[in-house]
């Protein structure tokens, strides 16, 4: 009864030049290991999940990405969104998809861009979560030691008293303010939302049900056509009438069946150029180098990377992104690095 939704829509704009709108990250061998984010998330849960199991979620314009990625999966399990719309919309569809499928399905909802090291713990975590989530009536996370007041992330206010691994949750709160997340974080009992999500198909379902109206009619109204020849017209005509809202808002924050077990794994959302450069091997000068091969002068905490076996010369050059592919060639301060998606922007205007 075990399923997943991978969640592979997102255009992952920090880390330009390499993600972008026709090939977004989760298709890159971000880490240089040989695999793409996606290849790595899709068998890290291929252990716990029969393939067929396993649906990806994008939207159209990244299907050949995918097929092309994961040979092992059927044009059946890539559920493809005709609009961008975040990730309420598409959980739901999928949710009610698997439930037709099968009533009693549980499954994890997992991106398809972060970095998980210890494979066997996460392992553990979800089969867990996966047992308790088959007798119970709950929404469960994932939920990481915070280490600063990152406002791109949710926050989870546990039960302190519970001694149980499993613990409910008081409250989920979806990136608050600077000076919030700070409190947060100095009161001990919270913990940041890994995006990872674990539930039976009826509770997440019944969870849309009560909490967005609207978004749930719309998607149940095409029920009878679910998984048949007939649903891609259906989803055609109303998938760009759903409201663009993520499922952090749209369920986590309302419902009050929140779980959340304490990761006993290492996480990192890789989210910008500096995450990956902390999760990278560096080199002596401490750089961390994908690809290029380098002569390095004067130059520590550089984020390096290049086509295969381009040779980077550099002196004199501290804590900087050198991102080199095709046509552009960026070189910017790691200190700035949530300035990208901006720049980026810039760039489109100009050019
Ligand atoms: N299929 C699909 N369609 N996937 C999408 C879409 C969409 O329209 N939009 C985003 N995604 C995918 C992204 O590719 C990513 O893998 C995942 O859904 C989460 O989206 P993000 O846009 O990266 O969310 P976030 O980082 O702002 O916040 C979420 O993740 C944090 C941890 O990384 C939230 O769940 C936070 O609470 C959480 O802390
Ligand atoms: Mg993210």
């Amino acid at each position: 009864n075990y399923y997943a939704i991978l969640m592979a829509g997102g255009v992952g704009s920090r880390f330009w030049p390499v993600s972008t709108q026709d090939f977004p990250k989760q298709f890159h061998d971000m880490l240089g290991t040989g695999d793409t984010l996606i290849q790595k998330t899709f068998h890290r849960l291929a252990d716990l999940i029969p393939k067929e199991n396993i649906f990806i979620l994008t939207n159209e314009q990244y299907n050949d990405l995918v097929l092309e990625q994961l040979p092992e999966v059927e044009q059946r399990q890539v559920v493809l969104e005709p609009a961008m719309r975040n990730t309420a919309p598409c959980i739901l569809y999928a949710s009610l998809k698997i439930q037709k499928e099968n009533p009693d399905a549980v499954m994890i909802v997992a991106p398809s861009d972060h970095w998980i090291e210890d494979e066997k713990t996460f392992a553990s975590n979800v089969q867990q979560a996966f047992e308790y989530c088959s007798e119970n009536d709950a929404l469960m996370t994932l939920g990481i030691q915070p280490t600063f007041p990152n406002t791109g992330y949710g926050y989870i206010e546990f039960d302190k008293s519970s001694a149980k691994a499993i613990k409910s949750v008081n409250q989920f709160r979806e990136k608050p303010d600077y000076e919030t997340a700070k409190d947060f974080i100095s009161k001990g009992n919270f913990l940041w939302n890994a995006g990872i999500f674990m539930w039976s198909a009826k509770s997440v379902v019944k969870a849309f049900k009560s909490n967005q109206p609207e978004l749930f009619e719309l998607f149940e109204k095409g029920i009878s056509v679910y998984n048949t020849e007939f649903e891609d017209d259906f989803i055609r005509d109303n998938y760009p009438k759903a409201e663009n809202i993520s499922v952090d808002y749209a369920i986590m924050e309302k419902s009050t069946n929140v779980h959340v077990i304490a990761a006993e794994f290492d996480w990192n959302d890789l989210g910008t150029w500096g995450s990956l450069y902390d999760k990278l091997d560096k080199d002596e000068a401490n750089n961390a180098v994908v690809n290029a091969r380098t002569l390095a002068e004067d130059a520590s905490g550089n984020m390096i990377r290049t086509k295969k076996d381009k040779i980077v010369v550099i002196d004199g050059l501290q804590d900087y992104i050198v991102v080199d592919k095709e046509e552009v060639l960026l070189i910017f301060p790691k200190s700035k690095e949530q300035d990208i998606k901006k720049t980026l922007q810039q760039v489109k205007d100009k050019f």
